[in-house]
């Protein structure tokens, strides 16, 4: 593509998994961390931090892939007064921009390890593992030009970046980043399942220049992440996880902080996706497939109902059974895997008994490995998306029919649940895609694809109503949420 297109600026090359010498050199030096034992511990070193804790490979419980050393609520604290005094916002947006850009850079020459922890602490395939790194590194990059590009207003002050597990590195990178390079120190909370990737995450912008009091790092659970929204000394929260974490966080942050702190909250979805009876349905199965299935169905983006029209649903069904079948299920350490496992124990319990709840309406199901996390992929009857009580975050598909004259009423039904993340559509009628992208309320629209995989720059990602509050990651309008505004706007 010409360079116009991504004015002037690329996205991280990743690893062309399709060549088998570049595949070949990385796969061979991601085998020398098979065995290491990492350690997360807080940064600043918290005295009253809480023991360690080990964190074990979702896809195979011999694997004890590191430790962790909680932070305490009392080194949160400490944590915010030194970000407090930090002078991190005095220095030039320039130097701000080329520290995260080393840390680009960084990331891009450890790749081999960070791929390394996406498979043994969060259960990554190849694939996934792949894009993460791209992302994460994208983000960086992304966000120092925007810093550059833009007259941004003042920073706010210490921000608190609170993340989930199944974007370890990307998600975490992304909210740092931002906040960062807009002049604020950050007290960065990672997921509890995923503490390993994010502290050498953070090892490594330290490792560019990014001062120690500029960006600090809090392991733990929900405790830290009430002590740090709780804190009046917080100017703002970026925030990416569930729906009902979101609101814990808006209530503290209403009771505690200044009114003005602004929440980036970014959460989840009912995705829907229609394909019509004009579709083509190799490619709509691909796309399914890739978006029910792809990191277990462990996306915020992921399809969870499919409605197909009547006439053409025998096939398209049919076509995506067989499709299934030749998926690959298992330990992405030992295998070029499809799909991985579920985060943790708790998460599989979970979403197996909603299957098993659900089993009389069950289309097809793959077999789960019975070693490690494993649910297989499901496919489930349903009327429409009301019949869905909440979204289940794993490898479920719900599928119904609809009839021609029924697209009005879908829509609504989309509309109605509340969420709006993203949308598919297969169809080869284009006055259809115009007005159904017109018509259904949420951040981003795929046509003829899978609706995975948002890339940084070119598809700004997130949602609106239950979904987040924008502005979308990734995108132009990101930045100024992390100050008091664009400073051209401010002088107009
Ligand atoms: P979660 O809400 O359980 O946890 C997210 C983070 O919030 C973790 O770091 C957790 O420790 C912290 N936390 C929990 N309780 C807290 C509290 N009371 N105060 C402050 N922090 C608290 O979510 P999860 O299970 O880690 O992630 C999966 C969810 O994230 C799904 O709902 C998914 O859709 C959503 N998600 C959304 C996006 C997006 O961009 N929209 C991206 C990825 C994931
Ligand atoms: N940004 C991620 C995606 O688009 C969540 O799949």
């Amino acid at each position: 593509l010409p360079d116009a297109i991504f004015d002037g600026r690329r996205n991280s090359a990743g690893l062309d998994l399709t060549d088998p010498v570049a595949f070949g050199e990385m796969h061979a030096a991601r085998e020398a961390f098979r065995r290491t034992q990492w350690l997360a511990t807080p940064l600043p070193v918290d005295s009253a931090g809480a023991e360690t804790t080990p964190v074990i490979n979702p896809a195979d419980p011999s694997d004890i892939v590191g430790q962790v050393v909680s932070a305490s609520v009392a080194g949160v604290g400490a944590a915010i007064a030194i970000a407090a005094a930090s002078d991190w916002s005095k220095t030039p947006v320039a130097t701000r921009a080329a520290l995260l850009r080393k840390a680009a850079d960084l990331y891009e020459a450890n790749s081999a390890e960070l791929f390394a922890l996406l498979a043994r602490e969060a259960g990554k395939s190849w694939a996934d593992a792949v894009a993460e790194v791209r992302e994460a590194v994208d983000f960086l990059r992304y966000y120092a030009d925007q810093a550059e590009a833009k007259a941004l207003g003042a920073a706010r002050g210490p921000f608190a970046a609170i993340s989930p597990w199944n974007f370890p590195l990307a998600i975490f990178s992304g909210q740092i980043s931002a906040a960062l390079v807009a002049g604020n120190p950050v007290l960065a909370k990672p997921a509890p399942q995923t503490p390993l990737i994010a502290f050498r995450a953070i090892q490594l912008m330290h490792e560019a220049g990014i001062p120690a009091d500029a960006v600090q790092f809090m392991p733990g659970g929900p405790e830290i992440g009430t002590a740090l929204t709780s804190d009046p000394r917080i100017a703002g929260v970026a925030f990416t996880g569930s729906l009902p974490t979101a609101h814990r966080i808006d209530r503290a942050m209403a009771e505690n902080l200044d009114p003005k702190a602004p929440l980036i909250a970014e959460t989840g979805g009912l995705n829907a996706m229609i394909v019509d009876s004009t579709a083509l349905p190799e490619q709509a199965v691909r796309d399914i497939l890739a978006s029910a299935f792809q990191s277990a169905g462990q996306r915020c983006s992921a399809l969870r109902i499919l409605y197909v029209q009547e006439d053409a649903a025998d096939r398209t069904i049919e076509m995506l059974k067989g499709a299934m079948n030749e998926l690959t299920l298992g330990n992405p350490w030992d295998l070029v895997i499809d799909v991985g496992p579920i985060i943790d124990e708790p998460a599989r319990k979970k979403i197996a008994s909603y299957v098993e709840a659900h089993r009389a309406n069950l289309i097809h199901a793959l077999p789960a490995p019975s070693r490690g996390n494993f649910v297989a992929p499901t496919v489930l009857r349903v009327g429409g998306i009301a019949d869905i009580p909440e979204e289940i975050f794993g490898p479920v598909l719900h599928v119904a029919t609809f009839k021609a004259d029924e697209l009005d009423a879908m829509i609504e039904a989309i509309n109605a649940s509340g969420y709006g993340l993203t949308f598919g559509m297969h169809t080869r009628i284009s006055s259809r895609v115009k007005k159904v992208s017109a018509a259904v309320h949420v951040g981003n629209v795929y046509i003829n694809r899978n609706q995975i995989g948002a890339v940084v720059g070119s598809q700004p990602f997130g949602g609106e109503g239950l979904s987040g509050t924008g502005p979308k990651a990734g995108g132009p309008n990101y930045l100024p949420r992390f100050t008091d505004g664009y400073a051209d706007l401010q002088s107009a």
